[in-house]
């Protein structure tokens, strides 16, 4: 008879440590990647903050390694979506922890504008920054993941890849997001047999850097009631609200979960 798996396994709080694992972020040094570093390493890992200011991401480093304790922080400064700079700098974090377990690949920008007056430069860089990152990143990631018949990929993507989120006019922005979402899905699959696990991390509205810098702008002043008024919980989400996500989709205790999408938006899907 086989082992009773509620009596045989790990606890489940053991199953969420992350100790001994080395992880990745990427545009880890602002927002929510940033909050996310910080959970990874609360969590136990050892944590790589990848992005492309370097005295942001030094910040950052010395922040975590003067918090947690017993753990190793290092940075990189890399452009997420130029091909040999993310090449050398996946080999460069293997190099530095000896292996990688957990990659969050969370690089992004944000841009409103009209699809009739849209430049192809402009939905390009968005397509660029927010999918192509994305791909080469986990591409770079996986060639040491596979090896080791052990992963865990995780992509910030957004309720803007499910929905044409309201008013602000995104096209390319929300297309990406829908892209990576679908790519998620399509590694998952891939990468199954080989024990990686692809997953996506889709923020509702979340306060950081990137939506103080839209809500600046005057149309952003005025679509702040109306985004407001369409989030069942009526307030806006912290950057700490992704932290039990992103812990849980790179620990032992979402081992079977892969494909999946998990939406943290105070509700704003549900209406
Ligand atoms: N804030 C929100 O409301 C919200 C909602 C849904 C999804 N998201 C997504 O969450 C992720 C993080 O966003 P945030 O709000 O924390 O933004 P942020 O601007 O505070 O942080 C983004 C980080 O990504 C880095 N980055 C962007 N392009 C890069 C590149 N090419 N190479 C290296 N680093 C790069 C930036 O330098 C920065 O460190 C993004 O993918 C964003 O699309 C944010």
């Amino acid at each position: 008879m086989s082992a009773d798996p509620v009596l045989s396994s790990k606890s489940i709080l053991d199953r969420l440590s992350l100790t001994g694992k080395n992880a990745l972020v990427t545009g880890g040094n602002k927002g929510i990647g940033r909050a996310i570093a910080h959970a990874y390493a609360q969590a136990g890992a050892n944590v790589a903050i990848i992005g492309r200011n370097e005295n942001d991401s030094k910040a950052v480093s010395e922040e975590i390694a003067s918090l947690y304790k017993g753990i190793k922080v290092i940075n990189f400064t890399c452009d997420v979506t130029v091909e040999n700079e993310v090449n050398a700098t996946i080999d460069a974090v293997v190099k530095e922890f000896g292996s990688l377990e957990i990659a969050c690949n969370n690089a992004g920008i944000a841009e409103w504008v009209d699809a009739q007056d849209m430049t192809f430069a402009s939905w390009k860089k968005m397509i660029s920054n927010n999918l192509d990152s994305a791909f080469l990143c986990a591409q770079a990631q996986a060639k040491y993941m596979i090896r080791q018949g052990y992963g865990k990929i995780v992509f910030t993507a957004s309720l803007s890849g499910k929905v044409s989120n309201y008013p602000q006019h995104q096209a390319h922005y929300n297309s990406a997001k829908a892209g990576v979402i679908s790519l998620a899905r399509c590694l998952a699959t891939e990468w199954a047999p080989y024990g990686v696990r692809v997953n996506t991390l889709s923020p509702g509205f979340t306060i950081t850097p990137l939506l103080d810098d839209l809500k600046k702008t005057e149309i952003g002043q005025k679509y702040y009631p109306e985004w407001i008024s369409r989030i069942p919980m009526k307030v806006m989400g912290e950057v700490t609200d992704m932290q039990g996500a992103a812990v849980y989709l790179s620990s032992e205790a979402s081992d079977y979960a892969t494909g999946m999408d998990l939406v943290i938006d105070g509700g704003y899907l549900a209406w």
